[in-house]
């Protein structure tokens, strides 16, 4: 039948602003998933999306398939070695792979979008695009700036030098898919008050009634602004005002978005301490998961490490492949 890789992802910043039109700079990485079909008949895993069946990681296999307009039933091989529910895109990074062992054909937009589908639909979770473009699209040595609001991107390279760390918080993400309905639904709400987030001033949050609404969108308005700042700061090498950048999105991710964790927030606080540490984050969704660190290449990984729950120093690399 067929068979491919996919990396999963890191964001270096810009969360929570994929699904409101807005920017961010995610990275493919170094661990990835590898799906292997040998028959696609009945006999094999009989696959669905309904939200009982385990294990759960098949509901995404079914929900590809599905999207492709084939019957979910599939036998074959899953292998990863990525962190599962750690926020690293396990879920993109599978369903990427099956579409192309599948056969897909298309841009790596087309893919991204289709994946993004088959993982609304297998999890029930509005998730937005960056996670499956960063698995689909990804470039060797660089980061991706995106604007999801043209749908387009282009590498952001890496400068020499530098290293980006993984650190788990111990903490996975239990709390997620309730919570990230309810922030894109904050973000719709203050959207239809003050216009396009992606549009917005920071000072037209002071107009919006709930001050709640205000902060959601204070978040997302300032974040992207961060993500340019942070992508022109890589480019001409200025890493402390990158790192200062990561630190001012985790704030923002902590008091104005509230996704962050008491867990989370010791890390970033940690790391923030740690020698050779430019800046950290929490990254992904939040609500437990990993924080992301900008760090000179030549920083120790113990130091890093501490005694957290898992700890993977990355590389930024190229999208999904057919093998
Ligand atoms: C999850 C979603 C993405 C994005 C991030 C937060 O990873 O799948 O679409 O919204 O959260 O930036």
């Amino acid at each position: 039948m067929g068979a491919a890789y996919s990396p999963g992802r890191v964001n270096l910043i810009g969360d929570h602003t994929d699904y409101t039109g807005g920017l961010a700079l995610p990275m493919a990485i170094d661990l990835g998933t590898t799906v292997d079909i040998v028959a696609q008949a009945h006999g094999g895993l009989a696959l669905s999306t309904d939200a009982a069946v385990e294990p759960d990681w098949t509901r995404y296999v079914a929900a590809t398939m599905e999207e492709l307009g084939l019957q979910p039933h599939a036998t074959g091989d899953v292998t990863t070695t990525l962190p599962l529910g750690a926020g690293l895109s396990s879920s993109a990074a599978l369903a990427v792979a099956t579409a192309l062992a599948l056969g897909f054909d298309g841009t790596a937009l087309e893919l991204a979008k289709l994946c993004q589908r088959a993982e609304q639909r297998g999890t029930g979770v509005p998730c937005g695009l960056m996670d499956q473009l960063t698995c689909a699209a990804g470039v060797e040595g660089a980061a991706l700036l995106v604007d999801f609001g043209a749908e387009v991107y282009r590498p952001v390279t890496l400068p020499d030098g530098v290293a980006v760390h993984i650190v788990h918080s111990g903490v996975s993400r239990s709390l997620a898919a309730s919570e990230y309905a309810e922030r894109r639904g904050a973000c719709e709400a203050a959207a239809l008050l003050i216009g396009p987030l992606r549009d917005a001033a920071a000072a037209a949050t002071a107009s919006l009634p709930d001050p709640l609404l205000a902060a959601r969108a204070r978040h997302v308005i300032s974040e992207n602004r961060r993500v340019l700042e942070f992508a022109a700061m890589l480019e001409i090498g200025d890493l402390d005002a990158a790192g200062h950048l990561m630190l001012e999105s985790h704030a923002s991710l902590r008091d104005d978005f509230e996704v962050s964790h008491p867990a989370l927030d010791r890390v970033v606080d940690r790391l923030g301490r740690t020698t050779g540490v430019y800046g950290a984050r929490l990254t992904g969704a939040g609500f437990g998961g990993c924080v992301v660190a900008l760090t000179d290449s030549d920083v120790d990984d113990a130091a890093i490490s501490g005694s957290n729950a898992g700890h993977w120093r990355v590389r930024p690399s190229a999208g999904a492949r057919r093998l």
